[in-house]
């Protein structure tokens, strides 16, 4: 058995209207039906453009968002059906690294006080004193100086940051991590250091990691397995050679064909597919294929019936009703796809604006606007006190409060920041040893080396 086996997973999210009688008119579907294995010690890449459902799997997976159907059997237990308070002894063990490292950082904890929060919630060390030592092997581990203890998030560059996301979920002795885009906030010169980094760690601690990215150059390296999701499944699944050799996937190949190939001569020649038109909305899903809106190879049967993900052998699996004729080249095609498609778009354009006909390429998803990254930035916080929280909730015997469960029913845009802040603040989580944390080393007037911390570190003040 796989260290964590999804089958089935669901998480829709009720859409409710009026203020005296709260009706539920539909519903999100933002997980639909995903079923995926993760080996222990290894690394299973999860990539699909923007909003088609990746972070609300991985929170799934934690039970920051109720799921909705469907089994998360992790080491051999469902988390699923676990009641909240048994799932608070499974908590340690699967922990998160979120996509930008200063918002998921309390900016009024130093970095000792953070790194122990969770341990002492989790019993990890027996006073303070252990759990420092314990704290300085793990900022070794990550790359970090011993000084590093004393100082504040906002002291460091994005690169050292996530470093200290990494090391916030080592401390506590995690079998999986769920990094959810670790990288896509950083400098592109830093992210391969991060990835090297994770890659490092799992091997010396035997990590199995759920790696989250929009992006299929961030996976490629470092997953054992990649799934390419859309609209809230899969589409593809297969060992991470085998897929970047041959996707078989419409929409996989328009993503693939969206990446540029360094030799200028294969660029010039390669096969470019640009879908058209934007994802479809996750609370109105098409019918059938729910790639068909945008398949160049769309034909009638795809809008009818829903293809199943399935194996077509050594574990390449491919939710296509015509994934066979597509790859022997006998199907025709139903849209224009490659360079004719910017052409025919340009000529669109030149007579007039016409949103439904704009291409766009697969790759465009990962540029998210500011508003998008602002969003971000509160998610990763409130889910980063979420944590903290049930990490504290862990060790106090204090009753169940519904945190995610109010956090499922919230309608899409609630202010989740605000509503994990206040739970994080009552009185069930012991306060940050803030007082034993500032007796951090005497080295620590040393300023950490910064990467290109000016920008980022102004913004925040
Ligand atoms: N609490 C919620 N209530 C309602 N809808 C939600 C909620 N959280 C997420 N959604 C919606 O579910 C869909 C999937 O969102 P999710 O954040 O999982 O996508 P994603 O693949 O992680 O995207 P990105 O790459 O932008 O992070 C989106 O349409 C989003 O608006
Ligand atoms: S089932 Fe049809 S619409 Fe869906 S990916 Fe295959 S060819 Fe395209
Ligand atoms: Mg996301």
């Amino acid at each position: 058995m796989s260290l964590l086996e999804l089958d089935d997973v669901k998480v829709h999210f009720p859409v409710r209207k009026g203020v005296l009688f709260n009706r539920t008119v539909g519903h999100v579907y933002a997980v639909d039906g995903v079923s995926l294995k993760v080996e222990a010690g290894q690394t299973y890449g999860l990539v699909g453009e923007s909003g088609c459902g990746k972070t609300t799997l991985g929170r799934g997976v934690l039970r920051l968002v109720d799921i909705t159907d469907g089994e998360v059997v992790f080491d051999g237990t469902d988390l699923a059906k676990l009641p909240e308070e048994e799932m608070r002894r499974y908590r340690r063990r699967l922990q998160m690294v979120f996509q930008d490292p200063l918002g998921s950082l309390n900016p009024r904890q130093n970095i000792e006080s953070i790194l122990s929060e969770g341990m002492a919630a989790h019993g990890i060390g027996k006073d303070q004193d252990e759990r420092r030592e314990r704290i300085k092997e793990i900022l070794a581990k990550v790359g970090l100086p011993t000084n590093a203890l004393s100082r504040y998030p906002h002291e460091f560059s994005g690169g050292q940051r996530q470093r200290i996301g990494i090391a916030r979920a080592l401390v506590l002795e995690p079998d999986v991590i769920i990094c959810d885009e670790p990288v896509s906030a950083l400098d592109v010169s830093v992210q391969a250091q991060v990835i090297n980094l994770l890659e490092e760690l799992q091997e010396s601690m035997g990590l199995t990691y759920l790696v989250i990215a929009h992006d299929l150059a961030v996976v490629r390296h470092i997953s054992d397995v990649i799934g390419v999701m859309y609209l809230g499944s899969l589409v593809e699944e297969a060992p991470s050679d085998a897929l970047y050799a041959g996707p078989k996937h419409p929409y996989t190949k328009a993503l693939m064909s969206a990446v540029p190939v360094p030799d200028p001569e294969v660029e010039d020649r390669r096969e470019r597919i640009l879908l058209q038109g934007d994802l479809p909305s996750p609370a109105n899903p098409p019918a059938g294929c729910r790639f068909h809106t945008r398949c160049p190879w769309a034909q009638d049967r795809c809008a009818a019936e829903r293809p199943v993900l399935t194996d077509v052998g050594d574990g390449h699996k491919v939710a296509c009703h015509f994934a066979a004729e597509i790859e022997a080249g006998t199907l025709e095609l139903t849209r224009p796809t490659g360079i004719e498609a910017v052409t025919e778009t340009k000529a669109v354009a030149a007579e007039g604006p016409d949103a439904d006909k704009v291409a766009i390429p697969a790759q465009s998803s990962g540029d998210q606007p500011a508003e998008k990254k602002a969003e971000k930035q509160e998610q990763d916080s409130a889910e980063a006190d979420a944590l903290a929280k049930a990490d504290a909730l862990a060790k106090a015997d204090a009753p169940v409060e519904a945190d995610a469960p109010a956090k499922a029913e919230a309608p899409a845009g609630a202010d989740e920041a605000a509503e994990a802040d206040a739970l994080a603040k009552t009185d069930d989580v012991p306060p940050a040893d803030d007082a034993d944390a500032g007796k951090a080393d005497a080295d620590d007037a040393d300023a950490p080396e910064s990467d290109a911390s000016g920008a980022e570190s102004a913004k925040t003040g």
